[in-house]
């Protein structure tokens, strides 16, 4: 499968016939374990349409932040306040792929069916959800191998593909391409680009500069628990308003 693959493969646009979800709102939100506080005082708004890069060191609280957000944990004080919580709860709102997604011991196109059955979506509809996911994730002609077999990149590729097959208003990523090299790192960047352009809200997070250059068009800056910046891409790589994250821009933010 060639590079051109991928970014030949368009999807199609999700309607936007559903409620809105967005904005979500964090309104003070801590996350503490024993004594130690985690995230301090996060206080956000999330749009719809800009892809949103959460970035920041390793150990900042990405991966905290992404997952109070989806609901997997709940804040110790403050709230994750989305526009329609009821809409936010339907199975097709908001999906999340994690750093380290796990497929389950299924053919590539088995893990795809799997989450469009979990997800309610018509059995009508899933071939062609299928057929879509396979092709925007460029695993059309390895939809019958076992997904434990693939490549590193193939295995993110297919855990994003799977996401998405469910046409998620909303979609989180946490670190999507962590231990990928230069040409997986493009492959699943593409494919990132590719969602994006269906309408999906991105929230990603990453501490890889270039890739949030990339795809970034804002960002949320994240060190040691607390936001320390927030604003549109260019400006932040640009003119950072903060010590702080003119040094991690530079390499020189020890934490
Ligand atoms: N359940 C927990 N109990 C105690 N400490 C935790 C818990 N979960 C996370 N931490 C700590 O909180 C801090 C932030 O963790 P988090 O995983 O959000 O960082 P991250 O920014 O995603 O880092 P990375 O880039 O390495 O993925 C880390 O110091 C981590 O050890
Ligand atoms: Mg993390």
């Amino acid at each position: 499968m060639t590079e051109s693959a991928v970014s030949r493969a368009q999807p199609t646009p999700t309607r936007t016939t559903r409620p809105s979800l967005l904005p979500l709102v964090l309104d003070g939100v801590s996350f503490t374990a024993g004594r130690q506080t985690l995230l301090n005082d996060v206080n956000l708004a999330f749009n719809a349409g800009a892809l949103s890069v959460v970035l920041g060191p390793n150990g900042a609280g990405k991966t905290l932040l992404i997952k109070l957000c989806h609901g997997l944990l709940r804040p110790a004080a403050g709230s994750v306040n989305w526009s329609d919580p009821a809409a936010a709860r339907r199975p097709d709102a908001q999906a999340m792929v994690f750093q380290r997604p796990v497929l389950l011991r299924r053919s590539v196109a088995g893990n795809i069916l799997y989450a469009l059955r979990v997800g309610r979506v018509k059995r009508a509809q899933r071939p062609a959800r299928l057929q879509e996911a396979l092709a925007l994730a460029g695993l059309s002609a390895m939809a019958a191998r076992p997904a434990r077999v693939l490549s590193g990149g193939e295995q993110q590729r297919l855990a994003l593909a799977r996401a998405w097959a469910l046409h998620p208003q909303v979609l989180f990523l946490d670190e999507p391409t962590a231990n990928l090299d230069p040409a997986a790192t493009r492959r699943v960047e593409e494919m990132v680009g590719s969602i994006r352009s269906t309408g999906t809200k991105i929230i990603m997070s990453t501490h890889d500069l270039g890739q949030a250059r990339r795809l970034a068009d804002e960002i949320v800056f994240l060190h040691q628990g607390s936001v320390v910046e927030t604003g549109e891409a260019a400006a932040f790589f640009e003119r950072p308003l903060t010590q702080t994250a003119a040094a991690f821009l530079d390499g020189r933010l020890l934490w």
